[in-house]
């Protein structure tokens, strides 16, 4: 039997269909995002967390950036993997793998170390910057009043090129 200390925890389950949100960072990091965190120009960096136990699936490969804009700018298909207005991209660039944390303006987001941005409203299209490849989209449905996810991430995450 292997000793406890020697155990390497297994890799966190991608997001899964059902999950909720918990705040990544900030004074409310591990606690559920509601709706009411989510306002236009502010984005929140997130991980899905299993809808029984509430544990977050902590990998970086997981982390979220829940925006929220418009609904009125929304293309059709974005609008179909959104909730109210929010989208959830992955928050790692996929330029070269930074945390996208910033917001150009209220549709756009912004990856600080080159400057590479992402069309919120359009699937994460780029729109500027050395980025060659759209943010992948976590869509989201509507479960009461809850943000959930609606399945997996639409393409590879970050820099991977599958
Ligand atoms: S890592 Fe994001 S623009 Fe380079």
């Amino acid at each position: 039997m292997t000793p406890a200390w020697a155990q390497t925890p297994a890799s966190p389950m991608p997001p899964q269909p059902g999950d909720r949100f918990v705040h990544l960072s900030g004074p409310k990091a591990g606690q559920p995002v509601v709706p009411e965190d989510l306002v236009i120009g502010s984005p929140r960096l997130a991980y899905p967390a299993d809808p029984e136990s509430g544990e977050a699936r902590k990998a970086r490969t997981n982390q979220v950036v829940l925006t929220r804009v418009d609904p009125a700018v929304l293309s059709v298909e974005t609008r179909s993997v959104s909730w109210n207005g929010v989208v959830a991209y992955s928050a790692i660039c996929t330029h070269n793998g930074c945390p996208v944390t910033g917001m150009r303006n209220d549709k756009t987001l912004l990856c600080p170390c080159h400057e590479s941005e992402f069309d919120i409203a359009d699937k994460g299209k780029v729109v500027h910057g050395p980025a060659e490849r759209r943010l992948s989209n976590l869509p989201l449905q509507t479960t009461g009043d809850a943000i959930v996810v609606a399945g997996p991430f639409s393409g590879p995450i970050g820099a991977q090129r599958k």
